[in-house]
């Protein structure tokens, strides 16, 4: 990848540039809980975006994208919006850094990337990261991490009409090799967690189904979630955030909210606490407990939060009859990747059960990533 960009880049532009690099992640547990200001539980992975750029002395960014084989030239004004949908994740990173008056000036990249594409391991967020963190460096603008993982979020909901949280951009941003984060979405507290479950692995199933409105029901779920909310915020004004709320608040607004907003916050709700289990589980070191709050979370977005699909549930069906330790859908969801806790003398039979009866059924084999825990932005 380094090699292909840097003959890219240097055939382009005829000169070097610098390469930087910054990650996809996965997240252990406490998923839709970061924009309902719960905790989060993720960390970065060996798949990754790297990018080499360079200051070019004029006010246009000019950008060649390898995995899309596209070349694309655009200005920094607002007005200057390019039309491709990946160039347009580094124009809104322009965008939002020159909002908090950071500086942003022309240059040259070229970049390319590993994090499969839809897979919910967070190749956007992969790719505002590395160009946040580059640019900040280029322009001396001094701006810090948190803020960098806020300018690709803002990027997300300003530039590509996703309402998300902040968690695939704070991993991707501070993610470091061996540890997990529990981020206290509400707060921006976070605490570092190293990460070695032995005699386990983690593995990720791909599906290998993409659903092409996920964006708009995406940002419908966290509707319902603002909705029951505001409900419970009449009888609690201490609640700003469903991960405020106690069960029996949700309750006593049950009739005030539809039942699919009612659902949704009942998920969230559970999901905030379990969380909680899953780090206290940890510092015993009992991962059967970590696996069985994963299998309840996969429940809770299958039938509660309605994030999942055929082919997630039933390689989640798959693990539990292959005595997978804990296994769940991740990331939004609407297809994607399963996360399994697996322990090692399963591994290999899991695996090939999953891939056996997957294709069976669905006509194309899951795709296996074998992820480790690695760092987040960086200059390489
Ligand atoms: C996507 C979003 C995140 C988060 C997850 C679900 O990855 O980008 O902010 O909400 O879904 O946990």
């Amino acid at each position: 990848m380094k090699q292909k960009i840097q003959e890219k880049f240097k055939s382009l532009f005829a000169t070097e540039g610098t390469l930087y690099m910054s990650s996809g992640r996965i997240n252990l547990i406490g998923e839709h809980t970061d924009y309902n200001g719960g905790y989060v539980f993720p960390g970065a992975i060996n798949f990754g975006i790297m990018a080499a750029i360079e200051p070019n002395g004029t006010d246009k960014v000019k950008v060649f994208s390898i995995d899309f084989d596209e070349y694309v030239e655009f200005g920094l004004r607002e007005e200057d919006k390019p039309a491709q949908q990946w160039a347009r994740y580094i124009f809104g990173v322009c965008r939002e850094t020159i909002k908090r008056g950071g500086k942003v000036k022309g240059f040259n990249a070229v970049f390319a990337g590993d994090v499969p594409l839809g897979a919910g391991l967070s190749s956007s967020a992969a790719l505002e990261s590395v160009f946040a963190f580059a640019i900040n460096e280029i322009n001396g603008n001094g701006i810090e991490k948190f803020e960098l993982a806020k300018i690709g979020q803002s990027t997300e909901h300003n530039y590509c009409g996703v309402k998300c949280g902040i968690m695939d951009q704070f991993a991707s941003i501070f993610g470091k090799e061996g540890s997990l984060m529990r981020l206290n979405c509400k707060t921006g507290e976070y605490k570092y967690f190293p990460f070695h479950p032995k005699g386990y692995k983690l593995v990720l199933l791909d599906t290998c189904v993409k659903h092409e409105l996920a964006s708009s029901a995406y940002n419908k779920r966290r509707e319902s979630c603002e909705k029951a909310a505001a409900a419970i915020k009449k009888n609690h004004p201490e609640v700003d955030f469903l991960s405020d709320a106690k069960r029996v608040w949700l309750d006593e607004v049950r009739d005030q909210i539809s039942q699919e907003d009612f659902l949704r916050a009942e998920y969230v709700i559970g999901e905030v606490q379990r969380v909680l289990d899953v780090c206290d589980a940890l510092e015993r070191d009992d991962y059967e407990t970590v696996g069985e709050m994963m299998y309840q979370t996969h429940f809770g977005l299958s039938r509660l939060y309605e994030v999942s699909c055929e082919e997630l549930d039933f390689l989640n069906k798959l693990a539990r009859k292959c005595d997978v330790t804990g296994s769940r859908v991740m990331g939004g969801g609407f297809g994607g990747c399963t996360i399994n806790l697996v322990k090692d003398e399963l591994y290999d039979a899991f695996i090939k059960t999953a891939t056996e009866k997957f294709t069976e059924k669905f006509g194309h084999a899951p795709k296996i990533y074998n992820v480790v825990i690695s760092d987040g932005a960086r200059k390489l």
